[in-house]
């Protein structure tokens, strides 16, 4: 077994970095709940300065999280620093994770401050930090690019101040694994306080080495690894968990060490994050990519029939992808359609939600003639993340042709009022998408769409993603259907109805007045 390396999940920090990415803290906790049902140990919850919903997703994830360590970040700022602790004083295990840039290019161009007042700000900092919270954890940003004798420095005076974790970051992905093991070393070698505390590690996939590069650190004594789900955050992204913990775990002979991560939730993991950011995962991604388990040449195919390991390294249900086990279809009853829900994790769903699911699921059933756990998934997040539909599609009708101009007709729905609108535009989706906006009285920048078929065939469901931005906040959400057209109206009216909560409803923004709203 090893040495237990421990898992910090940064996706809802540095993985909400990701641009074009806004979770709300219902997703937040949503995805809190998740990773802990997944075993990480420490859940980086968010910036607790950065914003109030920043703050109010950090202080909820601390009251209802219990068992990892909950930590959210702060500048080694004193206001920093007692927001951070503001928010997560309810946790059961709490961490406050403060940072200072310590490269000399970050010190002279952004902080405009010399080595010898970085130092000082350190370790005063770390000691307020440790005088409000048990536990402490200190970054250098920019670490690999720091000179490493200055960071020795700056590690043993914060050691002293109370540090009890120091993570290292390779913040602009520059470093590699051999240079990357060889910067590790030289921290146990030369600060002389070290055994105090555990080192950590924290990689940017800038050249694609984030993964590797933790790796390397492993083999050198770090003990912690930062990592998020399907590698989300700033620019490239993070170290992805499920590869790091997959690599360990497959090459457990290799490394010597192992996690606590229960692998088998891997899959559902990164499909809810994927599915609640709007961030796709490319087929061909490590360990949660579609392909990632699917074998297409015949000799790889006869290999793995006579030997699954002689094309398999690891097995598809070791991180939870499961098989269908009954095909369901159109006479399948709710019985079967709530067991199979509970087979595929969805145990907890009151009868509402699952009643709301089997008559889409009866609907599709009508069009399709075998439903698969693909799609009944597809369906029921559409419930278990619905935000209040404020605004209904009642109806909608699209007109196109290679050699005509699109059009749309839509009846939009509000409370007990209907209204009707129609439009033109670059084909069908754009002219429904008009006329919703105009039934609706909002005018919305689309960002992002993205149309994928869930499984195959030609009655395959249609899901789509669309992102839309307002007020410089981005609002994602799905559609679903086997009729791409509706995917898309269902997917643009579920971003509307996502903002209209946001910004009107949910508890963080209770100051508007709903009286007033007949249309946004
Ligand atoms: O990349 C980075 O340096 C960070 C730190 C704040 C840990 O995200
Ligand atoms: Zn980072």
């Amino acid at each position: 077994m090893g040495n237990k390396i421990y898992i910090f999940d940064t996706t809802l920090r540095d993985g909400e970095q990701t641009p074009g990415v806004s979770l709300n803290i219902h997703e937040k906790l949503e995805i809190a709940r998740q990773l802990q049902a997944l075993g990480v140990d420490i859940i980086e919850a968010g910036f607790p300065i950065a914003s109030k919903g920043d703050f109010e997703a950090v202080k909820a994830i601390a009251q209802n999280i219990r068992g990892p360590v909950i930590t959210g970040l702060a500048r080694a700022a004193k206001k920093d620093i007692d927001t951070a602790w503001e928010a997560l004083k309810y946790a059961e295990n709490p961490r406050i994770h403060t940072f200072i840039a310590t490269s000399d290019i970050h010190m002279e161009h952004k902080l405009k401050m010399t080595p010898e007042e970085v130092l000082e700000r350190a370790r005063s900092m770390v000691g307020y930090a440790k005088s409000l919270c048990p536990n402490v954890e200190f970054s250098p940003e920019d670490g690999t690019r720091t000179r490493p004798e200055f960071l020795y420095k700056v590690l043993e005076a914060v050691i002293d101040a109370g540090a009890d974790v120091l993570n290292i970051p390779d913040t602009v992905g520059y470093t590699t694994p051999g240079e990357y093991g060889a910067f590790i070393k030289g921290i146990k070698d030369n600060v002389p306080n070290i055994d105090k505390a555990i080192i950590s590690v924290h990689c940017h996939n800038d050249l694609g080495l984030a993964v590797a590069n933790s790796l390397a650190a492993i083999e050198n004594g770090a003990q912690q690894i930062e990592c998020a789900i399907n590698g989300l955050g700033e620019r490239a992204g993070n170290a992805a968990l499920e590869e790091v913990v997959m690599a360990i775990k497959t090459r457990s002979n290799h490394f010597n060490c192992h996690t606590d991560i229960v692998t088998e939730q891997i899959t559902r993991t990164s499909s809810l994050v994927s599915h609640l950011t709007g961030v796709q995962i490319q087929n061909n991604k490590a360990i949660v990519g579609s392909n990632a388990f699917a074998h297409e040449s015949g000799i790889h195919q006869h290999g793995v029939l006579n030997c699954r390991e002689t094309y398999e390294i690891m097995t598809p249900e070791s991180v939870g992808l499961k098989k269908n086990l009954i095909v369901l279809g159109k006479h399948s009853g709710r019985h079967a359609f709530e067991q199979r829900l509970k087979e595929l994790g969805y145990a907890n769903l009151n009868s509402d939600k699952v009643n709301e699911a089997f008559v889409k699921f009866k609907d599709l059933a009508d069009k399709k003639k075998s439903i698969s756990d693909e799609d009944i998934e597809a369906l029921v997040k559409q419930e278990v993340f619905q935000v209040p539909e404020n605004y209904k599609i009642e109806h909608f009708q699209v007109s196109s042709g290679n050699n005509m101009v699109a059009t749309a007709a839509v009846k939009i729905r509000y409370n007990d009022n209907s209204v009707d609108e129609a439009s033109c535009g670059d084909g069908p989706v754009d002219a429904t998408f008009k006329a919703i906006e105009k039934a609706v009285g909002i005018d919305v920048t689309l960002k992002d769409y993205f149309l994928k078929a869930i499984g195959s065939g030609k009655d395959a469901l249609g899901e789509v993603t669309v992102k839309i931005e307002k007020d410089s906040k981005i609002f994602s959400a799905k559609g679903v259907s086997t009729d791409v057209v509706e995917a898309s109206a269902k997917a643009f009216i579920n971003a509307i109805n996502k903002m209209h909560y946001y910004l009107y409803q949910s508890e963080s923004s209770a100051t508007h007045n709903n009286e007033t709203l007949v249309r946004i």
